[in-house]
């Protein structure tokens, strides 16, 4: 039914039944942003948003006259309170979050409850982070993104139409209308915010293992990329390392000395490290006596734990048995808990792993705390409540505090953190993995919509698993999810204990080349990288995109997640099934062959440049800043006008002088004149003084041959065309 004349019945039926919801309220919140409200009622008493970066967003005005994508709200025969926004047909729907299976979400389910779903699969209806948001694209193209304002467990039912139900009070509605679905992603981004720009060598390759120990055993591992040439910039560390699975505490025997450990990864290795610390705080009282464990004595003191509903300290079992849980609901127990890791990070730790922060339980059936736990809440988040109101928003308020913490430990650098449980928003104070995937082909071919998906959800610096986490695999899928996964914005190597060891260069020589060659792909193109994680930062731009974004209009691309892009220039086609056998439908247009290392390994991915792109990219290196960017390579393909044009973003690669001007924004632009192309430097921004280096060109043709020319950076440089 068309949205006026459904809006019109509706209208009569409430000035008809006397139980009728009220009117509803719309209000304008940006430009072509309406926020919707059940009532002037439900208006009056809805609760701040977690996802906003205004928690009590101001409206702007009132909702402009031409808005008709409404949403009906109505409470369903289980009481929930809900609401539907019709589709038209032709069009598709993403988002969701973290969900399994395909990128399309049309005729789906999901259930926003964040859960610890170890062995997910297609039909699991919770993953680790709830995010209330769906993006719509029509058939035209153009798009529209609904965030459902609400904390509690909510079922987004996509079966034919947009409709959430929550279970929990009345919730503001936002609907974001644009001409396409970049534009409403990068709205999202400014209403829910950006990721903080991260250190570089965060968008290096992360190696990890639960769990690398002893120490030793990190430094063989750290080495072992070093001695391979293989590039790598980070060794983490998985509970193992802790004593007792007590958080902030180390091993003695088998991490005797965690600072001398990363000073050496540091200063020998070039590797950073990453540590994990969970939320459960152990309080085996009889095991270990917590004397002297003073995480536990403040948290116990200062009245930091989430209370049972009959105000007791709560106590639920993981790893180091029966556990204590910081209510991060309140300002005061989030500094608290920042203030720990000062002494953390003093012992040269680099970056910070949360995980379990769903939170998960093992005990009981629900895998997590009762719902009736109660949380103070702060003012400012509307008070306190039951955990039903804040479990989806328990992670991702632990990762605002740990943030907070790894920040002031260390006010010149930027932090790291990853989180496996996270809200919509959290992109503002973590990055996120898919959580304990499996070593089979449903996980590796899986894992393209998931990433999708994720940045869909204004959640761009997300990967999977690589190699997968449960089971051993084997060397084939190894080899294939290792040659493309290695481009995923978060590219990080993981597998459970008891599995065989899956370092690149565990299954073999044949292996450990395609692994070397990815690796070397990736690296060679972290200019590029680099510079979209400064989009991301600053424009809400998601790094890995679906191939729908290079057409939107194209309905041959709405279903396709066999390829991806890597911003809006690069596509990448991996080899998904053992046999190859699917053929993706790729985007119209020019989309030139590009050339990469191991372009004859069938195992590799093949990639493509868009026509009207530049792709800076650079040397291959080990890590992230062995060398300075020299000679710098611009990868070019012309558009059917023969231009093409593309950025680059440099900066010391952490800390924050670059906020202070000190950095080199280039734009460069290529443009065909008769039978040469010209290359040169169009535009600069940012205080950095250009550095006297090399610049290469290579003008990759439409059959995928190339024509290269060199000269310095800042000066137009001439490549003569082919006959
Ligand atoms: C569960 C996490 O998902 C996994 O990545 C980690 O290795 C284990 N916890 C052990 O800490």
């Amino acid at each position: 039914m068309h949205t006026r004349l459904r809006g019109l019945l509706l209208a009569l039926f409430l000035t008809l039944t006397p139980t009728a919801l009220g009117q509803v309220v719309s209000e304008s919140i940006g430009e072509n942003i309406v926020r919707f409200h059940a009532s002037a009622e439900a208006k009056k008493n809805a609760l701040p948003s977690f996802a906003l970066l205004d928690p009590k967003m101001p409206a702007t005005g009132a909702a402009p006259a031409s808005f008709d994508n409404e949403p009906e709200f109505f409470v369903d025969d289980d009481g929930r309170n809900s609401f539907t926004i019709e589709i038209e047909p032709g069009t598709s729907l993403y988002g969701t979050g973290e969900v399994p299976g395909p990128l399309l979400r049309n005729g789906r389910r999901t259930i926003l409850w964040n859960s610890d779903s170890y062995g997910y699969k297609e039909s699991t209806q919770s993953l680790y982070k709830s995010h209330p948001w769906v993006l719509a694209v029509r058939a035209d193209g153009s798009s529209f993104g609904v965030i459902g304002d609400s904390t509690y467990r909510i079922e987004i039912d996509l079966t034919d139409s947009i409709t959430f139900h929550a279970e929990g009070p009345e919730f503001p509605v936002i609907v974001i209308e644009r001409d396409s679905p970049q534009e409403v992603v990068q709205t999202l981004a400014q209403l829910t915010g950006t990721i903080p720009m991260p250190p570089k060598w965060a968008i290096g390759y992360h190696q990890c293992r639960y769990s690398y120990y002893p120490d030793a055993q990190v430094r063989e591992i750290a080495k072992g990329f070093r001695d391979r040439n293989i590039p790598a910039d980070v060794i983490w560390m998985d509970i193992h390392y802790m004593d007792q699975y007590r958080i902030f505490r180390f091993d003695k025997e088998l991490f005797p000395d965690p600072k001398g450990l990363n000073e050496y990864l540091l200063n020998d290795l070039n590797f950073h490290n990453v540590w994990m610390i969970d939320p459960g705080v152990g309080a085996e009282t009889e095991r270990f006596p917590p004397e002297g464990y003073s995480v536990y004595e403040e948290l116990m003191e200062g009245n930091h734990a989430v209370k049972t509903a009959d105000g007791e300290v709560y106590k639920g079992e993981v790893w180091p048995g029966w556990c204590v849980f910081p209510d991060y609901t309140q300002q005061r127990t989030r500094d608290w808990w920042a203030g720990l890791y000062k002494d953390f990070m003093a012992k040269g730790v680099t970056g910070v792993w949360n995980d379990m922060n769903e939170p998960a339980i093992f005990n009981v059936v629900s895998k997590t705390m009762p719902e009736d736990n109660l949380h103070v809440g702060d003012p400012d988040m509307g008070g306190g409540g039951d955990h039903a109101r804040f479990h989806n928003v328990y992670g991702m308020l632990m990762i605002k505090a740990t943030r907070k913490g790894v920040q002031e430990a260390n006010p010149d650098k930027r932090p790291f953190v990853l989180s496996r449980a996270t809200y919509l928003g959290g992109q503002r104070y973590a990055a996120g993995w898919s959580g304990d995937n499996s070593a089979d082909w449903w996980d590796l071919e899986g894992s393209v919509p998931m990433v999708l998906n994720m940045s869909l959800s204004g959640f761009p610096f997300y990967g999977p698993d690589l190699g997968g986490f449960i089971g051993n695999g084997d060397a084939q899928q190894f080899e294939r999810w290792f040659a493309f996964g290695v481009m995923f914005p978060f590219a990080r190597g993981h597998t459970a204990v008891g599995n065989v060891q899956k370092e690149p260069w565990a299954f073999g020589p044949e292996v450990e080349e395609t692994a070397r060659e990815a690796l070397n792909n990736r690296y060679r193109l972290l200019p590029y990288y680099y510079t979209l994680f400064y989009d991301a930062h600053t424009a809400g731009t998601p790094i890995a995109q679906p191939a729908f974004f290079a057409d939107p209009s194209d309905p041959a691309l709405r279903t396709e997640d066999d390829i991806f892009l890597i911003g809006g220039g690069l596509l990448v086609k991996p080899k998904l099934t053992l046999h190859g056998d699917r053929v993706p439908a790729m985007p119209r247009g020019i989309w030139n062959p590009l050339t990469l290392e191991g372009a004859d390994n069938p195992d590799m991915p093949e990639f493509f440049i868009k026509g009207g792109a530049i792709i800076p990219s650079g040397p291959v290196m080990q890590y992230t800043t062995e060398k300075p960017l020299d000679p710098l390579t611009l990868i070019v393909a012309l558009d059917k006008h023969g231009m093409a044009k593309g950025t680059l973003y440099e900066d010391s690669g952490d800390g924050y002088e670059f906020e202070r001007g000190d950095y080199l924004l280039s734009t460069y632009t290529a443009m065909r004149k008769g039978d040469t192309v010209e290359v040169s430097l169009t535009g600069a921004k940012g205080e950095q003084a250009r550095p006297d280096r090399s610049l290469h060109v290579r003008l990759i043709m439409e059959n995928g041959e190339e024509v290269t020319a060199h000269g310095r950076d800042g000066e137009t440089i001439k490549v003569k065309l082919p006959n």
